[in-house]
């Protein structure tokens, strides 16, 4: 809980109207950085007792962003797999993005391209089907003698523990592997599954099926996503007639339309989106401050793709600014990377008598407001 949810966004709601009490409350979570900032260097020595304020954080919730491994971690180990995975957990992702689609005979894998060519080894294998590689055209037992070699096998220090950790895993297999791979780190990694294919109500319900059976059914544990805006909906209506909380992120892009209003791929307002889905995934270009901001103010968390930063410095320089806005996830190629620009901006816990001085401040800005609000 940070301070300025104890403190500050109560006192301001009660005294300012909308729209400008969303303003304010920017204002207001910037100033009180500042203030923490300036306290916590004079009140480390106080006490050894400590309290929390997730101060540096302008997410939706206030905690720090999360960290989003985008196809487990193809920047390292080939993309959408067990190792992939597992190297993802252990270098502190909090969640891990996989592709879902599915085969000829209708078993969800883990998958992103419509065909097989560019991450397997499916040409040294088969003969084309009509005329290319598409996995529709391949049955389970097929894809399972295919070997995924897009990017690296070998990572310095790393084993995987899975068996076939480099075979395209079923939607199945991934989750229960996380689960182990949880269990092995002491970790809550959860999954973001993208629904990586064109409307299809009954691939959506196969997903759901899959998350409930493995336990992958509370919103700690498992987000939807989709660029399919009728996926969304689809999937969004399901889980709500289902009685289940999982929530379900539009992917695209955002802008700001003639009339003033966002819209999401130019077919829908983030109001309108906000009457169904429950968060955006949108292409970190297409991100501005206002824009996580609009969103924020209708309940929605924002999650940035796709960072594929060279070096750790070029993670700070990409990662800073959406971090500075308020970004809730970092999609990122780099797990480790963006594991380590985040926690560059967490604060350390403050000391209890510290946050008095916290309160004083925090009181006077409200006077400030309310002062300024009788005039
Ligand atoms: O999660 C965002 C990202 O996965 C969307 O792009 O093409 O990598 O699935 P893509
Ligand atoms: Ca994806």
């Amino acid at each position: 809980m940070s301070f300025q949810t104890l403190v500050i966004l109560p006192a301001l709601t009660a005294v300012v109207e909308t729209p400008r009490r969303a303003q304010l409350q920017r204002y207001m979570m910037k100033l009180s950085h500042a203030v923490l900032g300036v306290t916590f260097a004079f009140a480390l020595p106080l006490s050894a007792e400590a309290a929390t304020f997730d101060a540096r954080f302008d997410t939706l919730t206030g905690a720090a962003p999360a960290v989003i491994a985008h196809r487990g971690a193809p920047a390292y180990l080939s993309e959408n797999t067990l190792a992939g995975t597992e190297l993802s957990v252990r270098q502190g992702a909090d969640w891990i993005e996989n592709d879902v689609q599915p085969t000829k005979d209708g078993v969800l894998v883990v998958m992103h391209d419509g065909t097989l060519e560019r991450t397997t080894n499916v040409e040294t294998l088969f003969a084309p089907r009509n005329g290319g590689y598409n996995v529709a055209d391949f049955t389970l037992e097929e894809i399972r003698t295919l070997t995924v070699d897009s990017q690296s096998h070998d990572y310095p220090g790393f084993t995987p523990s899975s068996e076939n950790p480099f075979r395209v895993p079923t939607f199945a297999e991934q989750l229960d592997a996380l689960t182990e791979y949880n269990a092995t780190y002491g970790t809550n990694v959860g999954i973001v599954a993208e629904l990586k294919y064109g409307y299809d109500p009954v691939s959506n319900q196969k997903a759901i099926d899959t998350l409930i059976a493995h336990g992958y059914d509370t919103p700690d544990k498992a987000i939807l996503q989709s660029f399919s805006h009728e996926n969304v909906h689809d999937a969004a209506g399901k889980l709500a007639e289902m009685g289940l909380t999982l929530p379900v992120s539009q992917l695209g892009g955002a802008a700001l339309g003639l009339d003033g209003q966002f819209y999401i791929d130019g077919k829908i307002t983030l109001a309108g989106l906000a009457t169904y889905a429950d968060a955006l995934s949108l292409t970190s270009g297409s991100i501005t401050e206002e824009l996580i901001a609009a969103a924020h103010d209708l309940g929605l968390p924002v999650y940035a793709w796709t960072f594929r930063p060279a070096d750790l410095n070029t993670a700070f320089a990409q990662m800073a600014q959406v971090i500075e806005w308020g970004i809730d996830g970092i999609i990122t190629d780099n797990p480790d990377y963006a594991v380590a620009v985040v926690a560059s901006y967490e604060v350390a816990p403050v000391p209890l008598p510290a946050a008095l001085p916290l309160v004083l401040a925090g009181i006077g800005a409200l006077g400030l407001v309310a002062r300024r609000k009788r005039a």
